[in-house]
């Protein structure tokens, strides 16, 4: 398992709140760069567990399964065991732990005002938080930094919980000893895919999505059904492909083609029909051999998990050599 990570001289973590099924938006945005940097980088993928709790504490029912699903996307897309060390966030339990060593040099007031845990609050219609969940960044701290990541591939959304990361490490090293290497956000610029809707974000949420596990025959249906250039009637009619959400994919998903399309959008000389048509053919060639993967371990489903096992018993490893280090430096380290 990920035997490769040794000559690879930096590390990066990442991860994801397993939350159900990702979709075509997780593509583009994370997951399409994270197969890319795994060859570069010693990899590890966070499956965090813990961190969806925090929003969805009231329905665990759905967790186990989600944590395999997410895990099943990740090696579909192509995210290579040996290459990635893929962990279960809750099966870490040092990880809890350095979470609430760090929480002693973190302020409430530096976690009420990070923009992203404010935005969260507001989306699920917080008027009052949980300690989990205002405290999450403290978590995600502890995620990075078990490991010693130089590197934290996330969105643009993430880099307020590198920031507290980063802080929590300068102070924890100032006021200890020099544990920690200080992580950097690497933020990738993919900007956010549209939904089948044509107005909002790619999000399951909002039942908009195209998944990774999706057959052929359902990608052809929401293609069909997704929403194009409104004020195109006809298929002569001249389009607006900077408007059109089924452009945006051809740019995402069928570089090659883009130009010419673009060109006869424009001109009216292809259809929203014939456009779709080979919008659907690329997306196709994209998720086949996902199909493909994806079909070898839905007749070994135990090798999932034992992928994970495996992952998050290296991993923890880790951890507890990091552990030990944080006691030491802060002077708990009783009887030896
Ligand atoms: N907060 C991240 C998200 O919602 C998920 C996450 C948990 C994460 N731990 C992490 C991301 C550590 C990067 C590093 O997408």
């Amino acid at each position: 398992m990920a035997d490769s990570s040794k000559q690879k001289e930096k590390r990066i973590l990442t991860g994801d709140r397993p939350t159900g099924k990702l979709h075509l938006g997780h593509y583009v945005g994370s997951l399409q760069n994270r197969v890319k940097l795994q060859h570069e980088y010693d990899t590890f993928l966070i499956i965090a567990d813990v961190q969806a709790l925090t929003t969805n504490f009231e329905k665990p029912e759905n967790l186990s399964q989600d944590v395999m699903q997410v895990a099943e996307d990740y090696l579909a897309v192509g995210i290579d065991p040996d290459e990635v060390t893929i962990l279960v966030q809750s099966m870490i339990p040092e990880l809890a732990e350095l979470t609430v060593y760090f929480s002693m040099i973190v302020t409430v007031n530096q976690l009420r005002r990070n923009p992203t845990i404010k935005s969260e609050a507001g989306q699920y219609g917080y008027e009052e938080m949980t300690y989990g969940f205002l405290g999450y960044p403290v978590s995600q701290a502890a995620d990075i930094t078990f490991c010693n990541a130089d590197l934290v591939p996330v969105g643009e959304d993430q880099v307020p919980h590198i920031e507290q990361t980063r802080k929590i490490v300068r102070k924890f090293n100032q006021l200890y000893a020099p544990v920690f290497k200080e992580p950097e956000a690497l933020v990738g610029d993919f900007p956010r895919l549209t939904g089948l809707d044509g107005e909002h974000k790619m999000s399951k949420s909002l039942n908009n999505a195209v998944y990774l596990n999706d057959s052929a025959e359902v990608v052809h249906d929401k293609i069909m059904d997704a929403v194009t250039d409104p004020a195109r009637i006809r298929a002569d009619d001249p389009g607006h492909p900077e408007v059109c959400t089924v452009f945006e994919y051809h740019q995402a998903f069928n570089e090659s083609e883009a130009d010419e399309i673009e060109e006869r959008c424009r001109a009216g000389t292809i259809g929203c029909v014939a456009c779709k048509k080979r919008l659907i053919k690329a997306l196709n060639e994209t998720l086949e051999p996902m199909r493909e993967r994806r079909a070898k371990y839905k007749d070994d489903p135990e090798k999932i998990e034992e992928i994970l096992i495996s992952g998050t018993k290296k991993a923890r490893k880790i951890a507890r050599e990091t552990i030990k280090k944080v006691k030491t430096a802060m002077q708990i380290d009783y009887f030896g």
